[in-house]
């Protein structure tokens, strides 16, 4: 069954029900702040702590669809430097390859994971930890990520994304880099907590309040492809799932409340970057399927 069609069926029975294709191991107890405190109208990671730059740090899946990868990636490495001072990068490339309940049923990473690719990806960070990591082309972590940069639908100045590519080539190596000063194990960091937040809008703005940004997914029509700046309002003509970390929020004066996002589709998208989705709306799946965790 589709993403969307689940969506259709009732994201919410579905996702308490704690479907998974691949396994029923995984499920993430439901986190509830009790004390809410003063929620303020506008709230943004990156400048509640400036010094973890990974908050507004933006990936590219390039033509590999693991945007469930880096979500789930992003939101960790942010909470490592927020709750332990540590400026390190987990690998999208460990975590995508290597996470087998994480895949689709003909295990290939490159394709859309199952619509439960995060949560489970949340599973294996608390069970197996992940690996440092970086991004394309670059000689730190244990295992870089090695798919190749690319513009996925804004006309920038990279080659055009690959849609048809699936990444059969993509296998699990346990093994670091060659020059890497540690073993592959010891390079494994995991989770201490791993739970689901929400499902209403003030329970996810405590959470990334007092924790951090927390990852969560969207469905997208044409439009968010062009999108630029503003607040985005999804339509009925969705296209695909994506799934995207979650930063902040406010308020715009004539379109009303929004979450603050990052993508992974480089700065040459959106708003570099990073878009804005209405908030609170039927229509926006995004209070659904927030995670997150504790290292
Ligand atoms: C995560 O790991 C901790 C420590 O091993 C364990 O107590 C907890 O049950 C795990 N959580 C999930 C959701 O698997
Ligand atoms: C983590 O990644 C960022 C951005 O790609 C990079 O600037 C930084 O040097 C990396 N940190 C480590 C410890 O590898």
């Amino acid at each position: 069954m589709s993403f969307q069609l689940l969506l259709v069926a009732g994201v919410l029975a579905v996702v308490s029900a704690g479907f998974a294709r691949r396994s029923s191991e995984c499920n993430l107890p439901l986190l509830v702040h009790e004390n809410l405190g003063d929620l303020p109208q506008e709230f943004d990671a990156r400048t509640h702590w400036p010094h973890c730059s990974s908050i507004g740090a933006i990936f590219d899946t390039g033509s590999c669809r693991s945007s469930w990868a880096f979500a789930v990636m992003s939101t960790i490495t942010d909470r490592y430097c927020i709750h332990k001072n540590q400026y390190l990068n987990i690998s999208t490339q460990d975590l995508m390859t290597c996470c087998q309940s994480c895949q689709n049923t003909q295990g290939l990473p490159c394709q859309d994971g199952p619509y439960t690719a995060a949560k489970e990806a949340w599973c294996y960070w608390n069970t197996t930890g992940i690996v440092t990591g970086s991004v394309y082309d670059s000689k730190s972590g244990c295992r870089p990520y090695n798919v190749t940069p690319c513009d996925h639908y804004e006309s920038g100045s990279l080659p055009i994304c690959d849609v048809s590519y699936h990444g059969p080539k993509q296998v699990c190596l346990q093994e670091c880099e060659a020059g890497y000063p540690t073993s592959f194990a010891k390079a494994k960091h995991i989770g201490g907590k791993v739970y689901k937040v929400g499902y209403t809008t003030d329970q996810i703005k405590a959470e990334i309040m007092s924790n951090g940004p927390v990852q969560s997914a969207v469905v997208i029509d044409k439009a968010f492809t062009m999108y630029k700046s503003g607040v985005y309002t999804p339509s009925e003509a969705v296209i695909q799932e994506l799934f995207v970390k979650i930063i902040g929020w406010g308020q715009d004066p004539k379109q009303g409340e929004y979450w603050l996002c990052t993508n992974s589709w480089n700065r040459e998208w959106g708003d570099q970057g990073t878009f804005k989705i209405r908030l609170g709306k039927t229509g926006t799946y995004i209070n659904d399927f927030v995670y997150a965790g504790m290292p």
